[in-house]
């Protein structure tokens, strides 16, 4: 079945901005009449939610790099089927903070799990939701981290990584990227967030006059 809405996702390394980018293309695209649903994951959901807090708390050091897939995977195939189809089928523009391409960056490249696996169970979880869009923030791993190191209540357990598994984690993006230049397209976010988010809102506009 064809989706009558369009799904844009939101990817990058910590503290690329790719949030507050977000936000501001929601507010852009409400004000030109669109009905649009924001969400994230993991999350998203109540279910979700919780899974973030077990995903993302700093105290779950023993987590096995198996778990963690699993439980981005749960988040997301609850997230799908309760908001995510939904949202698409009656038309609305869905913009998400992270989905797949997290995974095949974060889980595949940062911990070095082979992609076929990750791929087999990103396909387990999603079905067959793929994003119209996806912007990806690239910036460099230090400035990224530097902007996240006084966040308020901490950092959590997947920000606490070593710099070299957030520079794979980049180093993927950037290769997944390449694998899909319609799908993925990069914008340098080491700019002014009102340059950023014109690019960005250029590249919607493009995508959705295409969809017409
Ligand atoms: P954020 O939504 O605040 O960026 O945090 C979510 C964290 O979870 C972030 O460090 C990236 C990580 N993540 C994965 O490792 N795999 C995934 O599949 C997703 C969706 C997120």
């Amino acid at each position: 079945m064809k989706n009558k809405g369009l799904f844009i996702t939101f990817e990058g390394i910590e503290g690329c901005g790719k949030t507050t980018q977000m936000n501001l293309l929601s507010d852009y695209l409400k004000k030109e009449g669109f009905s649009v649903l924001k969400t994230r994951e993991p999350g998203g959901t109540r279910i979700g939610e919780k899974i973030r807090d077990i995903l993302l708390n700093p105290d779950n050091k023993k987590m096995a790099k198996e778990t963690e897939i699993l439980l981005y995977g749960a988040s997301r195939t609850q997230h799908i089927e309760e908001i995510i189809k939904p949202a698409l089928k009656s038309g609305k523009i869905v913009l998400c903070d992270r989905y797949t391409d997290s995974t095949l960056a974060y889980q595949g490249f940062g911990r070095n799990m082979g992609i076929s696996f990750i791929k087999r169970a990103c396909r387990l979880s999603l079905g067959t939701i793929q994003p119209d869009l996806t912007i990806l923030l690239d910036l460099d791993v230090k400035a990224g981290l530097d902007r996240i190191k006084n966040r308020k209540g901490g950092n959590d357990r997947i920000e606490k990584e070593k710099i070299a598994f957030h520079n794979r984690v980049r180093k993927g993006y950037l290769k997944l990227a390449k694998a899909s230049r319609e799908r993925i397209k990069i914008v340098k976010a080491d700019k002014e967030i009102d340059e950023i988010q014109k690019e960005i809102k250029d590249i919607v506009i493009r995508k959705l006059y295409r969809k017409k």
